[in-house]
């Protein structure tokens, strides 16, 4: 009976206490196992009696302890008293967005080369967007098929290329000029697997004395080959911008079946990865820089496009739907 009493009032405050008290009264050598050796000196008659007394003190006495033991242990968990030997539970972390791991990649490998990181806003003036870029007042890229307009600024608009920030540099720095441009851009667009309102650019601008159309083609063939792998060649196609004189669009061979012809490249065997050119006078003349010093080339190339080719993305919609089993494929790339 006593011993009843004993166990009904027991406390502990942590769990070294609680073994002590399971030692000390549950143990082979505790007090409960001493009444149970001394069972046998129990006169006859009284053995029903004291035996399914001893059970229910046993009973009563594991019961309180393993209550004991629950209390001290979700207690643990709010006081301090953590266990911090204890593995943590496994934290599953996020993936960068393809179009950011190849973004890095692409300032990366031109970084390498000694170009430095220029940004500009999305929502641009005209000047900056086209103005500057020698864009002429009906040319049709400043229509509203293309070109979103700010409402009430027919002046301000979402810049429909990073070309933008071309004139942001030039504006603020003179030759040697470096730099390498990444960032959003908008055009007004249906969305399709091919299409889309918004991508992303990085564009490229080099000026200095001397600079020939042999270094842009120099550089483009050696971004080729860093992004797609050596055997990678390049074609340059004649092509116009209004901002660069003369231009062209170049092509890679097709990273995915190696020129033999695919689906990705429609069977030619060339993709079409950018834009680029010298720049032309007239933009380093709007821009305060002397045409008859200086000469630059500039390049212009979609994100998207590169992350397609390299990862075999076939519906751009993927890269802004947010589905994470798309982007959890992306793990191994980060
Ligand atoms: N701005 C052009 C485009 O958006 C790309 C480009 C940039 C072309 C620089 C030539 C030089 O298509």
């Amino acid at each position: 009976q006593e011993l009843l009493e004993e166990v009904e009032k027991l406390k502990a405050s942590n769990l070294e206490e609680v073994e002590a008290l399971r030692i000390k009264y549950l143990s082979k050598k505790g007090s409960l196992n001493a009444l149970m050796a001394d069972f046998r000196n129990v006169p006859a008659e009284m053995k029903k009696e004291v035996g399914m007394k001893l059970n229910d003190l046993k009973a009563k006495a594991q019961e309180k302890i393993a209550a004991l033991k629950e209390a001290v242990d979700t207690q643990d968990c709010g006081t301090g008293e953590l266990d911090l030997t204890r593995t943590a539970y496994p934290v599953s972390l996020g993936t960068r967005h393809p179009l950011t791991i190849v973004k890095n990649e692409i300032v990366d490998i031109f970084s390498r080369l000694g170009f430095t990181l220029a940004e500009g806003p999305e929502i641009e003036d005209d000047w900056h967007v086209y103005s500057s870029m020698n864009f002429a007042d009906d040319h049709p890229a400043r229509d509203m098929q293309d070109t979103f307009f700010v409402e009430a600024r027919p002046d301000i608009v979402l810049r429909s290329h990073t070309s933008s920030v071309q004139a942001r540099v030039m504006e603020s720095q003179q030759p040697p000029i470096r730099v390498i441009c990444p960032g959003r851009v908008y055009r007004n667009e249906a969305i399709s697997a091919r299409a889309h309102c918004f991508f992303h650019q990085v564009e490229g601008l080099y000026i200095d004395k001397n600079v020939s159309f042999t270094d842009l083609k120099q550089v483009l063939l050696l971004f080729a080959q860093e992004m797609f792998g050596k055997d990678t060649k390049i074609r340059l196609r004649p092509s116009y911008f209004p901002f660069t004189e003369p231009s062209a669009e170049m092509d890679i061979s097709c990273n995915i079946c190696g020129g033999e012809g695919c689906s990705f490249c429609k069977h030619t065997g060339w993709v079409e990865i950018l834009g680029c050119g010298m720049v032309d006078p007239a933009v380093l003349e709007a821009n305060g820089i002397d045409s008859s010093v200086y000469t630059g080339y500039a390049f212009g190339m979609g994100i998207e496009r590169i992350t397609n080719l390299k990862y075999q993305v076939k519906d751009l919609r993927m890269f802004s739907e947010n589905d994470t089993r798309f982007l959890e494929e992306f793990k191994s790339a980060n």
